[in-house]
Formats: structure tokens, C-alpha cells, sequence
């Protein structure tokens, strides 16, 4: 049998990188093996992967020359980045380019970045109908990941930019999950009035990346933008009470109540969402969920992925 080709993944242990990773070892007969890149390949998440089959290499993103040995003889390379272990966009885009150059000093054949929109492309830093983050910024978990698509492709790397979605995981882990007002009942909130957002299972993210990387050449200078479903507040709560059995609302607030609510990352996340609504057709048109699927036959609608975790979801 010929040789496996290695693709090299930034954030194995994590939700983007490790969808991926079990995405590559779930096809044995597959053309790719997994390489998965960690901080600590001793951890048990690290451990975990190895046990599945991939090989577990040390690598960090603050380090390019950790990067050019996780990447060295790797076919591919998955590129992410983690905005919310720092809150850095500054940090990001350097992260994005010690990637990119040791990707290129690696002489990989694709290269995916993980990225989404530079929202100041629709909406100019003077424009003042939304706070500026960080004196240059709208949304900077967006914005830097797009003004860092350049690094990849300046560099003359085969490319494709993929742009992701919501996760449907942060009602788990981001706090999103249905709250009970001072009236007892559940809702959850977001400042989108009926406006629609593209969200998608964070796993279903590197399973598409797989579908990118077994496409190949199709891809390569492309811009790929997936999600599972485009969902109005209400048919996001209407799923949840379906799900667990008890009513659960839709809480609309605006995006100025969002961003005042004090958790951090509260005024980039009250950015965002006003970006994805009132751009909606952009955001939402650009995400398309039978292309996603065409990558992914596996792809989860926001009630299918409901069906297997909403009993993760932390509901007071
Ligand atoms: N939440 C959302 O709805 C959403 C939607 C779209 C895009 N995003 C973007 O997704 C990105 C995060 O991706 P994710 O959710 O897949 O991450 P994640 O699940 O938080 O994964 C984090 C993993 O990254 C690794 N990591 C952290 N710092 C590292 C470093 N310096 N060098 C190497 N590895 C490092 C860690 O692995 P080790 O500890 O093993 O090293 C960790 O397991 C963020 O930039 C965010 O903006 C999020």
C-alpha cells in the first residue's frame, strides 16, 4: 500500500483540530494519516489521539521553529488559531504568520486557515453605528483572522481559506445556554432580533476540513464558508424546548444591552452578532450548508446535534 499522506494539525486536542483528527483516523482506507500537534503530548487528550491512531508531535503556535518541525514532511496542514485563550487579535495575526512562514519553510502541498470575515471590509472602523475594539478593531476574533489571510496567501502557499461558523458547542462551554428568568422560565438570549445565524457543531468543522483536503487541487486558493443550519433566535429555543422537554424562549436584546453585559469578550461577541444580522445575507449567504454537506455527508443539523448533546448543556 502506498504511503500514508501526513496531515500536520494545529489544535489536535482541541474542537476545530481534533474533528480533523477523527475525521482522517475514521477513514482508515483514507489516502491521509493524522499528525496531531500539541503543547504536551503527554497530555491525556494528547494521549487519547494517540490511542486512536494518530502520531502526536509537540508544537506551539508561539514558536515557528516548533512549527516547522510539526510540519516537516507533512502533504497538509491545518492552521488555527485561539482567540479566546488570550483575547489578542494582535497576537493572532503573529500566530497566523509563524504558521504561514513555516508551512512554506515545510513546502506543504494545502494548507487550510481557519478563518472568518475582516468585518471592517462592511463596516470601516468610522463607521460608529458599532463600537471600535481595541482601537482597531469592530469584531476582533473576526478581523484578525481575516486581515491574516493574506500572510498565507502572500507567501505563495497552496491555501484555502475556510471560513466556519457559531458553534452550536457554546451553549456547553461558552455560557449560551438557556437561562431561567425572574418569571421561571427558560430562554436563551442573543442580540439578533430575528435575524438568523450560521452555526454548525464545532466537530463538523474538521470533518469539512477533511472533505478539503481529500478534494485537493479544487480547492486550493479557494474560499470555503460552511455551517449546519441558518437559525432565527426562536428556531434555535424552539429546538431546545423539543429537546429537553420544557419550553425554552427566545430573549432578543439589542447588541448595546449585549455588550454591556460584562463577560469577557462580551462587546466583541455584541459586535458580532449585530455584524452577522445586519449583514445577514452576506454572512449567512456565503455559508452554505449543501456545499458543507457535500464535504461532509455527515453534517448535523442543530436539532441532530441537539439529539446527542443537549443533555450537555448546563440548564439551571
Ligand atoms: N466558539 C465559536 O463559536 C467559534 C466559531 C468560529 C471560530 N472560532 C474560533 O476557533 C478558534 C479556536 O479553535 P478551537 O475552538 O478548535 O480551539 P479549542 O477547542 O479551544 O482548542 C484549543 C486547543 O488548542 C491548543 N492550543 C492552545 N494554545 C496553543 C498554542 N499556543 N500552540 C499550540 N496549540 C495551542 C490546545 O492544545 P494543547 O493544550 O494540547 O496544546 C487546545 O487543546 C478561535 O480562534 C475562535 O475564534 C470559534
Amino acid at each position: 500500500m502506498a504511503e500514508k499522506k501526513v496531515i500536520a494539525v494545529v489544535g489536535a486536542t482541541g474542537a476545530q483540530g481534533g474533528g480533523l483528527v477523527r475525521a482522517i483516523l475514521a477513514d482508515p482506507s483514507g489516502e491521509f494519516s493524522a499528525r496531531a500537534i500539541t503543547r504536551d503530548p503527554s497530555s491525556e487528550k494528547a494521549q487519547e489521539l494517540a490511542a486512536l491512531g494518530a502520531e502526536v508531535v509537540a508544537g506551539d503556535v508561539d514558536d515557528e521553529a516548533s512549527l516547522q518541525r510539526a510540519f516537516a514532511g507533512a502533504h497538509g496542514a491545518f492552521c488555527v488559531t485561539f482567540f479566546w485563550a488570550h483575547f489578542s487579535p494582535a497576537l493572532e495575526i503573529e500566530q497566523a504568520g509563524k504558521m504561514a512562514r513555516a508551512a512554506k519553510a515545510a513546502g506543504v502541498a494545502h494548507v487550510i486557515w481557519s478563518t472568518l470575515e475582516d468585518t471592517r471590509n462592511f463596516i470601516p472602523l468610522s463607521d460608529d453605528r458599532m463600537p471600535t475594539l481595541g482601537e482597531h478593531y469592530k469584531v476582533p476574533h473576526y478581523d484578525a483572522k481575516g486581515e491574516a489571510n493574506h500572510l498565507f496567501s502572500d507567501a505563495g502557499l497552496p491555501v484555502t481559506f475556510l471560513q466556519t461558523s457559531f458553534y452550536w458547542d457554546n451553549f456547553i462551554y461558552f455560557g449560551m445556554g438557556p437561562q431561567r428568568g425572574e418569571d421561571g422560565k427558560l430562554a436563551i438570549t442573543f442580540p439578533i432580533a430575528d435575524g438568523r445565524v450560521a452555526g454548525i457543531a464545532s466537530e463538523d468543522i474538521g470533518a469539512c476540513a477533511y472533505g478539503i483536503f481529500k478534494g485537493g487541487a479544487a480547492f486550493i486558493g479557494k474560499t470555503v464558508s460552511i455551517a449546519g443550519e441558518h437559525l432565527t433566535g426562536a428556531q434555535m429555543a424552539a429546538a431546545f424546548s423539543r429537546a429537553i422537554g420544557e419550553e425554552v424562549g427566545f430573549n432578543a436584546v439589542t447588541p448595546e444591552v449585549y455588550r454591556s453585559f460584562g463577560f469577557p469578550g462580551a462587546d466583541d461577541l455584541g459586535n458580532m452578532f449585530q455584524f452577522t444580522t445586519e449583514f445577514e445575507e452576506q454572512y449567512c449567504g456565503v455559508r452554505d450548508i449543501d456545499a458543507a454537506r457535500a464535504l461532509n455527508p455527515g453534517l448535523k443539523s442543530f436539532d441532530q446535534w441537539l439529539s446527542v448533546n443537549a443533555s450537555r448543556v448546563p440548564v439551571p
